[in-house]
């Protein structure tokens, strides 16, 4: 029992410090661009031409019961943490090939970071 409780702190700990770094709301701002057009990011939030991206942290990969994803992306995973989400991100049709997901990614480290950060941070 101690042992798993010191495990998810852990979990927790590194959890927070990724996003600590990481946060610029501006800059998400405008990166979120590149995704509206495709995701909602709210409680409430449709499927548009991708699936609600609302509380994407720590759920599963391709769980949105009202949309249909690609075989590949229901074979990339478990569940979405920061480290995988910035895998995917930098380049999504390199790293899930065969995704629906029409994007390039975005190749600069510090623009996934603040994308994850608003993510996990922000809804609209
Ligand atoms: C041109 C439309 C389009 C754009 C732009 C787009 N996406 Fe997507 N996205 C999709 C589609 C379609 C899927 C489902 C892919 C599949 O099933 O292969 C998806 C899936 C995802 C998933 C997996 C969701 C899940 O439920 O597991 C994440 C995370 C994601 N997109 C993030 C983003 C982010 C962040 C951006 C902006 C940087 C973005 N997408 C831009 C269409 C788009």
């Amino acid at each position: 029992m101690k042992t798993i409780k010191t495990i998810s702190f852990f979990t927790t700990f590194s959890f927070l410090s990724f996003t600590a770094q990481a946060c610029d709301l501006s800059k998400a701002e405008t990166l979120w661009n590149k995704c509206v057009i495709c995701h909602m990011n709210s409680a409430d939030g449709a499927v548009l031409v991708g699936p609600n991206l609302f509380g994407i942290m720590g759920r599963e990969v391709a769980s949105v019961d009202a949309f249909f994803y690609s075989f590949e992306m229901e074979s990339y995973g478990d569940f979405w943490t920061p480290e995988l989400l910035n895998k995917f991100l930098e380049n999504p049709m390199q790293e899930v090939p065969g995704t629906t997901m029409a994007f390039a990614g975005f190749s600069q480290a510090e623009d996934r970071e603040n994308i994850i950060c608003y993510l996990q941070e922000y809804a609209k």
